[in-house]
């Protein structure tokens, strides 16, 4: 499944967070690269241990807590601190797959890479070129966000950043280990939750078939979940 999640952030907790991470020290993107993504990667990041990223990472965190739409479908156990790049011009990312394991160099954290994750910090007219694309069974979509938006894509995914040719990209990215390791399974409970949901608004949350499916969607969830 992909997904745009929209409001994660509001405008003026990016401006906040733009001003913070902005004026932080941004060193070569390939710190955090596997072998192979490091050959195509040309961008700019936060070093991990930055306090500065730390902080706004925390930020982010603690934005998608608030954030029904993610929990829903990212059904999340594990979400990794939140890293922050930066593509001027004449930057871009070649194709690739992420590491199917993240660990965090100074705790040992690690987690498995299920869902990816993208935040944009700038807002589009800020630059040209820079879509994320994203191929999955039904080719290649090219996503490029509002300010504060949010794009979750299955991490198996092949994927890419289109060259920049004005002005400049900012966004954090990171990754989720979802309590349901599968996408397909992922997609059907989001897809049976979303639906619920409306049924609830439609016919009140105490409607007889209502609670029969919330039922069934939990026990779905207890019989994939993976903790
Ligand atoms: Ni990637």
């Amino acid at each position: 499944m992909l997904l745009s999640i929209p409001s994660v952030l509001s405008k003026q907790a990016v401006a906040d967070m733009r001003a913070a991470i902005d004026a932080a020290g941004w060193v070569d993107g390939n710190v955090t690269s596997g072998k192979q993504s490091a050959l195509a990667k040309r961008n700019l990041q936060l070093p991990e241990d930055s306090p500065v990223a730390r902080k706004a990472g925390d930020q982010i965190l603690d934005a998608l807590e608030r954030t029904p739409l993610f929990v829903a479908a990212a059904l999340p156990l594990k979400v990794f601190p939140p890293l922050f790049n930066r593509y001027g011009e004449g930057n871009s990312f070649g194709m690739h797959v992420d590491n199917a394991l993240r660990v965090r160099r100074d705790n040992g954290f690690r987690i498995r890479t299920d869902l990816s994750a993208t935040l944009f910090l700038s807002e589009p007219d800020e630059y040209d070129g820079g879509e994320l694309i994203i191929e999955d069974n039904y080719g290649a979509h090219a996503v490029k966000l509002n300010a504060g938006d949010m794009v979750l894509y299955p991490a198996s995914s092949l994927h890419r950043v289109e060259p920049i040719t004005r002005g400049a990209r900012t966004s954090s990215f990171f990754w989720i280990q979802s309590m349901i390791r599968e996408d397909a399974k992922r997609t059907l409970l989001f897809d049976m939750d979303m639906s619920i949901q409306s049924l609830a608004a439609e016919l009140g949350h105490g409607h007889a078939q209502v609670i029969a499916l919330t039922g069934a969607y939990h026990n779905l969830l207890r019989m994939w979940i993976d903790l």
